[in-house]
């Protein structure tokens, strides 16, 4: 396996501390998993967090790809991703969460190079199921981190059940000049590392047990760490990125926001489709459709005669190369292509249907069922045809 200087380092720094490399997996979950998309590099791993022991041992370190749709919507910005590579640790059940918050520090500053004054913490400060972590508390107040106490931005957990623990989390600095206020206070603290102390399961009724073992589950964003290390303003100017910032703007005339947008969903849904996912109406195939879907109504909104095939083939093989993935640009062209003559004819076909429908009045629940269930039309798609009737 190749991995780039950044995730190398981190790599090779918990293997010197006694941690086995998991292989990455792809962005789709073993089958049975309730979840769509791997949302986190701790997700392939929670029967091992639950308890069963894992072939490799206690001590784990990874890179793994990871898809959020719960971020969709902050997609635009400069620091967030629908897919971004996660550099994972754990200890299940092994040493504790000083142990990885000191290890933590230590790589930050002496690995990786970055200033003591830059790093900021946050803490979970209690509720009313589970006390305030002391014991992180403690740890960094002996390494001499600024910390901001807070409630459930620091109770992490994958799904509504399951795993779940207080975390604390690492932020860089970010703005020009000295660092001012915390990251609950000034947006200009990055969020980079989270650690967890995944020790309870969340039941259905809400309440919380311990987990046989308590385990700590670290996640840090490739991407965003990449961004403080080599100064850029944004995650878009990181390398994975760049070729598709590039290959956007070199065919269409995108900037700032849209620019990002579809950069990161055209970038996302390539390696979605390498992942094996193709469009439809239901579950992965419909976040892709979705993505697609997006970045077409991006783009004709300026221009409605854009296409996807004007896009030159250089991102799409990067991206393919960089996740290492199986299928070609040719198939990834005809998928992107396929939905985009689908999504077309459509809109051709839907745009007088609702504009028919609104001419009656605003639009009921049973109009949206009506829409979808005879015309194929999806809730989403019907308000954005809505949108352009005004
Ligand atoms: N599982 C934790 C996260 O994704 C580390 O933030």
């Amino acid at each position: 396996m190749t991995y780039d200087p950044i995730s190398r380092t981190f790599v090779d720094f918990f293997r010197e501390h006694g941690h086995e490399l998991v292989p990455d997996g792809s962005l789709i979950p073993p089958p049975g998993d309730p979840v769509l998309f791997t949302t986190s590099g701790m997700h392939p791993l929670t029967p091992y967090l639950e308890g069963r022991p894992h072939p490799l041992g206690r001590r784990l370190v990874n890179v793994q790809r990871c898809l959020r749709t719960t971020d969709l919507d902050e997609v635009g910005d400069t620091t967030h991703l629908t897919v971004f590579r996660m550099l994972g640790s754990w200890s299940l059940g092994d040493y504790g969460l000083p142990q990885s918050l000191r290890w933590g520090y230590e790589l930050l500053r002496d690995g990786f190079g970055v200033d003591h004054d830059r790093l900021h913490v946050t803490v979970f400060g209690g509720d009313d199921q589970v006390g305030p972590d002391e014991s992180s508390l403690r740890t960094w107040g002996e390494l001499g981190l600024p910390v901001e106490l807070t409630g459930q931005e620091n109770w992490w957990s994958n799904g509504p059940t399951g795993p779940c623990g207080p975390d604390t989390e690492i932020f860089v600095w970010t703005g020009d000049g000295p660092p001012r206020g915390t990251p609950g206070t000034d947006g200009r603290w990055m969020e980079v590392w989270n650690h967890v102390r995944m020790r309870y399961r969340r039941h259905p009724d809400g309440s919380l047990t311990p987990l046989r073992q308590p385990n700590v589950d670290t996640g840090m964003g490739l991407e965003r760490l990449e961004m403080v290390l080599r100064g850029h303003r944004s995650v878009f100017e990181t390398e994975g990125l760049v070729p598709w910032v590039r290959g956007v703007r070199d065919v269409w005339d995108l900037r700032d926001e849209p620019l990002r947008l579809v950069g990161d969903h055209l970038r996302s849904s390539v390696v979605v489709v390498g992942d094996g996912v193709r469009p439809s109406n239901t579950g992965r195939g419909y976040v892709l459709r979705r993505l697609l879907r997006r970045v077409l109504t991006t783009l004709w909104r300026d221009e409605p005669s854009r296409s996807l095939s004007d896009l030159s083939t250089g991102p799409v093989r990067h991206t393919l190369d960089g996740f290492r993935q199986g299928v070609t640009v040719e198939e990834v062209r005809e998928v992107l292509s396929g939905e985009e003559r689908r999504f077309r004819e459509l809109l051709r076909r839907g745009r007088p249907v609702v504009r028919r429908r609104r001419s009656r009045g605003p639009l009921t629940d049973e109009d949206y069922r009506d829409l979808h269930d005879t015309h194929g039309l999806p809730r989403d798609l019907v308000d954005g045809l809505l949108s352009e009737v005004g």
